[in-house]
């Protein structure tokens, strides 16, 4: 599968397609946007109104001819009162309604996301644990959480704002035309130009703003490495190392940000300069018609407030391209992960029936195909890099197996393929007799219990972790397999017991512990077939003693795989097989592969004869 990397620069991303995918997320949220729409509106229409309520304060009440005369200024105070009323209403409203699209917007655009979010997350779950291989945990993460969090800034700041910016800019145009157009047109003269600037400084802005995106997401991969592998970076006391890595990225990261700065802080006064500019011909030009009483004071007045006002918008509309242009991005590697198809996909129509996983009673004779049998099968993590090469086996139901070898041998990629957690190259994985490609996944894996080599404990409780929360699994259940693997004395000996709190990946366990745990976890689905890799590497002797006791009871009704590297756990195998780089080479009880004199019986020899373990250079 190709990797999907946060790093790729995607180019040239509008796309109406993307646009239309990213309306739709809002369809749901349409009347509180348009809610939005209409309040903003409302909003630019007071701006609009504020300075033509002072015009007309000073052009029809504070007149020469008003001024002039005593009684007419006496009169003037009770004829401003009401516009000094009008012009405080305009401005409480206007804050009212800012809060209220503020709150209002956030919250639409908080919830849009939420779910896309959502979606993202429940997308990533169906996904085959080869993506994973593929994918970097930080980036993902990255992923989930800033992409979609520029996703929320092109949904309120966007789609609603735009509506306002243009809304202002137009009315503020039809007014300016209105009172006197010779004034409005000197006023607009430098609106190509902070267009064509802006325009110019946006292209400029993305292009850093999207090296700073990237830069984002090494910092955040190597974060989530680094405090992953913490004990690793103590235990070689690599911490100068890494930190001097990480200076790096922390120093790109840097560097990035303030070429970024540096365009916003050239920007910025360029716009000032070009708005002051027309400010300064608004007042030469309007005071000339002032005093040539073509307009009133209290016009020019008006323009130079709309003035100011106007080339904010413009520049706002510029960078609201800008933040379209970035969302689109993420929109885009967004949608491509909710695009990725899962490597492993159950058919359209599974040809096991559901029926037949339940039917097992305990007690009831076996069928006599195979549990799991594989046919020649050929397998590769990454292309043609083939990891087995032919393996084939059977395993009658209720029989155990052992399969023992050399590190990288391909034995835990078997116990992987049984539960058909990635899908073969060639050949065939059949359980029950049924291709596991035509079985439903679920159905599969909870026929398939597994014990992996990596034990993993999530954030919660003992019992939580045993149970994975599942409500069909009762207390009692729980507390049936922990008993069964030996881990309840030890549980039991906790502050809390089964509620003792268990940290994330469960580092306050010991090994054995989590390993033990994790055996529980697997017992308490009472799967009819049981793969165990590596199951009790971490655990005692003794433990282990007691839990191969346990183990006869439990395996008597069940197909059992197991991996083990210490070859006196599987003696009792009802079949070893030993594998050598991918390939079966022998397989028999443990005293025939004694007989052979072959693999089977150096391994033996190199454990009871201490010579050190056996890795591939040695074969
Ligand atoms: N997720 C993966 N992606 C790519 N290659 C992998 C992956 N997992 C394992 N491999 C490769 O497949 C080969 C077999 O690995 P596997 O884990 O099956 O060995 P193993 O027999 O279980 O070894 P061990 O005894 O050390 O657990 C190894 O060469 C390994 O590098
Ligand atoms: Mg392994």
């Amino acid at each position: 599968m190709a990797g999907f990397h946060e790093e790729q620069d995607l180019g040239q991303v509008y796309d109406a397609k993307l646009i239309v995918r990213l309306l739709g997320y809002a369809r749901p949220h349409a009347r509180a946007l348009a809610g939005c729409v209409v309040l903003l509106m409302a909003f630019a229409g007071l701006a609009l109104l504020q300075p033509y309520l002072i015009k007309t304060a000073i052009d029809e009440i504070m007149t020469p001819a008003a001024l002039a005369d005593a009684a007419g200024k006496a009169a003037l105070g009770a004829k401003l009162w009401p516009l000094a009323a009008l012009y405080a209403v305009t401005v409480v409203i206007g804050a009212v309604i800012e809060y209220a699209q503020g709150v209002w917007l956030q919250s639409t655009g908080q919830a849009i996301v939420a779910r896309i979010r959502q979606d993202v997350f429940d997308h990533l779950q169906t996904l085959s644990l080869s993506f994973f291989d593929a994918n970097p945990v930080g980036r993902l993460v990255t992923r989930v959480t800033n992409d979609v969090e520029a996703l929320n800034e092109m949904y309120t700041s966007v789609l609603v704002n735009l509506f306002k910016d243009v809304f202002y800019i137009g009315g503020a145009m039809i007014i300016m035309f209105s009172m006197n157009w010779r004034l409005a047109a000197v006023s607009c003269v430098a609106i190509p130009l902070v267009a064509a600037a802006a325009a110019f400084f946006q292209k400029l802005s993305r292009a850093a703003w999207r090296e700073v995106r990237l830069k984002i997401a090494r910092l955040n991969a190597t974060l989530s490495e680094n405090f992953s592998g913490m004990r690793v970076v103590q235990i070689f006391a690599r911490e100068a190392k890494q930190s001097a890595e990480f200076r790096a990225i922390n120093d790109d990261h840097f560097r990035a940000s303030m070429h970024q700065l540096r365009v916003y802080a050239v920007f910025r006064p360029l716009l000032e300069l070009l708005s002051t500019a027309a400010l300064v011909g608004v007042i030469w030009y309007g005071g000339h018609q002032v005093l040539a009483g073509v307009i009133g004071f209290g016009t020019l007045y008006a323009f130079t407030s709309y003035n100011r006002n106007l080339y904010e918008p413009i520049n706002a509309v510029a960078e609201k391209y800008n933040i379209l242009q970035s969302a689109l991005a993420s929109a885009e590697r967004i949608f491509q992960l909710l695009a990725t198809p899962s490597a492993v996909q159950d058919k359209p129509a599974p040809a096991v029936p559901e029926a037949r996983v339940e039917v097992r009673v305990a007690g009831e004779p076996m069928p006599s195909t195979p549990a799991i049998e594989f046919r020649d099968v050929w397998f590769a993590y990454a292309e043609e890099h083939w990891v087995l090469k032919g393996v084939s086996f059977r395993v009658t139901p209720g029989q155990t197996v052992a399969f023992v070898g050399a590190t990288g041998a391909g034995k835990s990629t078997i116990m992987s393929l049984v539960a058909r957690y990635y899908d073969v190259q060639k050949g065939q994985v059949l359980v029950d007799g049924v291709d596991v490609r035509d079985w439903p996944q679920a159905a599969l894996r909870r026929r398939v219990g597994t014990v992996m080599q990596d034990v993993f404990l999530f954030a919660g409780d003992v019992a939580g972790n045993v149970s994975l929360s599942d409500p069909a699994i009762s207390r009692e259940a729980v507390e049936r397999a922990a008993v069964l693997v030996g881990a309840d004395a030890f549980i039991r000996r906790l502050p809390n017991g089964y509620d003792e709190p268990v940290v994330e990946r469960g580092m306050t366990l010991s090994a054995g512990q989590r390993q033990l745990i994790s055996f529980a976890r697997a017992l308490a689905y009472d799967p009819a077939i049981l793969v165990l890799d590596e199951a009790t590497a971490s655990i005692d002797s003794e433990t282990e003693a007691a839990l191969q006791q346990a183990m006869k009871t439990v395996a008597a009704d069940r197909t059992t795989l197991i991996v083990a590297h210490r070859l006196s756990t599987i003696q009792d195998a009802d079949c070893i097989f030993v594998m050598h780089k991918g390939e079966i080479r022998e397989h028999g009880r443990h005293s025939e592969l004694l007989a052979q004199r072959g693999l089977y019986q150096r391994l033996w020899q190199l454990q009871f004869e201490g010579t050190g373990p056996l890795t591939e250079a040695h074969q």
